[in-house]
């Protein structure tokens, strides 16, 4: 790709002279949005289709769209049965994703229980939901959406664990509470968490199981567990968390069997083409101060558990991460690119991608000399076509909107509301603007203290067509 040479290397901030305009959602009078300037680099390798050694899918080019949650199926506070089917808002979302030029999509997390919900309209599916019915038909029209145009279309499928407010005892993988109530101004209050049972255990393993060939049926091409961000799985993975004295506990091969067995009841019950994959965190290992031996271990695992692919990431809600913690990541943009250099040598089949910070082509192509594929998250939500543009050469690199990099609540405050402006059909907010900021942080706090509550119900939830009449409001 030519570099634009008028532009100054930029870090995180405004650029002072902006490329052309470009992006066909653009609204006509928007002024032209800056850039990230990217160093000189070879795009095509962006563009080399990546095969899955387990499943044999083939995903048309290196990208992957990071999970986003979209808060955008039905819910209702007084029967949890009603939760999680699938609106043509979501519907809509992935249609206008599908467009944007990704390999792989991946969806924000499917919960398996109407009650244990992460936030209030995510999307569910429970052992006993039937193939058939508005929610079988809800998850069928999502994922011929998003495939419309030749991207692989997983679901990211979640367990939230204690990281749950809709539970008066959440069930983990011990007692350890949460040990900060949510960053950005206390949006979660979380309840000290029970231990799971032996037998919580299997009917979880089997919960997740059962989704991955509810969406095999319903045409998805794959999952990803969510085994970051501090969520169940991670909650069995981490030895800060994990405290238990049985087989789920204690030593590493004790911590990751919940995530194998649930690998390996998913391969049982979906066809051999289904693509498996797992995100996996940095910080759950560095923790411990056993990051290579712990990580590369894991993976090795997975990979003798036919895990088509790993997604690095970091963070959780108690120490949110999504940003440059050292000045060796900086200049390498993507943020856990250091932890990837430990464990890719250690696998021979299962695919990598590295998610979180990635702006510029230059810094994806490098990246690309460490793993097979390089996530992106919210410079999709400002852009949804950004990889396709970057694919034609028409840009390289993400628009710099006027967030904080650091600030992540208030990019996910900004991301929710895009992905809802695109299910209604209109176009995202133009958060490279200044007054769209100042407007974004002037509600903040009052989205922040309403989060998962009926006051957000009301207050910020539109969405216009159920595949079920599941009361709303
Ligand atoms: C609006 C929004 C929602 C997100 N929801 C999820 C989610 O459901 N599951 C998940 O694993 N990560 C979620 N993330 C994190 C992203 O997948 C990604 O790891 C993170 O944003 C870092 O990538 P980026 O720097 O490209 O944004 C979310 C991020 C945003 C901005």
């Amino acid at each position: 790709m030519a570099a634009t040479a008028a532009l100054p290397v930029l870090g995180p901030g405004l650029t002072e002279e902006p490329l052309p305009k470009s992006g066909s959602h653009l609204m006509e009078d928007d002024p032209t949005p800056p850039r990230y300037k990217s160093e000189p680099a070879d795009v095509s390798r962006l563009a080399e289709p990546l095969t899955f050694p387990y499943s044999g899918c083939i995903a048309s080019n290196r990208f992957m769209h990071a999970a986003m949650t979209e808060q955008l199926c039905t819910y209702d506070p007084d029967d949890h049965e009603k939760n999680g089917i699938p609106t043509e808002n979501l519907e809509r979302v992935y249609k206008k994703w599908g467009e944007g030029g990704c390999g792989l999509i991946l969806t924000g997390s499917i919960m398996l229980y109407g009650d244990h919900l992460e936030s209030i309209g995510d999307p569910v599916v429970s052992p006993h939901h039937p193939y058939h019915g508005p929610r079988f038909e809800g998850f069928k029209a999502v994922a011929q959406a998003g495939k419309a145009n030749g991207s692989l279309m997983l679901a990211q499928v979640n367990h939230p664990g204690r990281l749950c407010v809709f539970q008066e005892s959440p069930v983990s993988s011990s007692d350890v509470p949460v040990i900060k109530n949510g960053t950005g101004d206390g949006i979660y209050q979380y309840k000290p968490p029970h231990p799971a049972s032996i037998e919580d255990i299997h009917r979880i393993i089997g919960a997740f199981a059962h989704v991955a060939e509810y969406l095999d049926k319903a045409g998805w091409d794959g999952i990803e567990l969510h085994g970051a961000h501090g969520f169940l799985i991670a909650q069995f993975l981490s030895p800060r968390i994990n405290k238990r004295t049985d087989e789920w506990g204690g030593s590493l091969e004790n911590r990751m069997r919940f995530v194998l067995e649930i690998g390996k009841e998913v391969r049982r019950r979906t066809r051999p083409d289904f693509i498996l994959g797992v995100k996996i965190n940095s910080t759950e290992f560095q923790d411990t101060g056993f990051v290579t031996q712990e990580a590369r271990e894991i993976c090795k695992h997975l990979e003798a558990n036919s895990f088509d692919f790993v997604e690095i990431s970091g963070g959780s809600y108690e120490k949110i991460l999504m940003t440059h913690q050292r000045e060796s990541t900086k200049r390498r943009e993507a943020f856990f690119l250091e932890f990837a250099d430990q464990i890719v040598p250690g696998l021979t089949k299962t695919k990598v991608y590295v998610t979180g910070g990635l702006r510029t082509v230059g810094g994806m192509v490098r990246a690309l000399d460490t793993v097979d594929g390089v996530g992106l998250g919210r410079p999709l939500c400002e852009e949804w076509s950004l990889c396709k543009e970057m694919l034609e050469g028409t840009v390289d690199g993400a628009i710099i909107t006027r967030i904080d990099p650091g600030d992540f609540w208030l990019a996910l405050m900004a991301g929710n509301r895009n992905i809802r402006m695109v299910g209604l059909g209109q176009p995202p907010l133009p958060c490279w603007k200044e007054e769209i900021i100042e407007g974004l942080k002037a509600q903040y706090k009052e989205w922040a203290s309403n989060k998962s509550t009926v006051k957000e119900l009301g207050r910020y939830r539109t969405i216009d067509k159920a595949y079920a009449d599941a009361k709303r409001v």
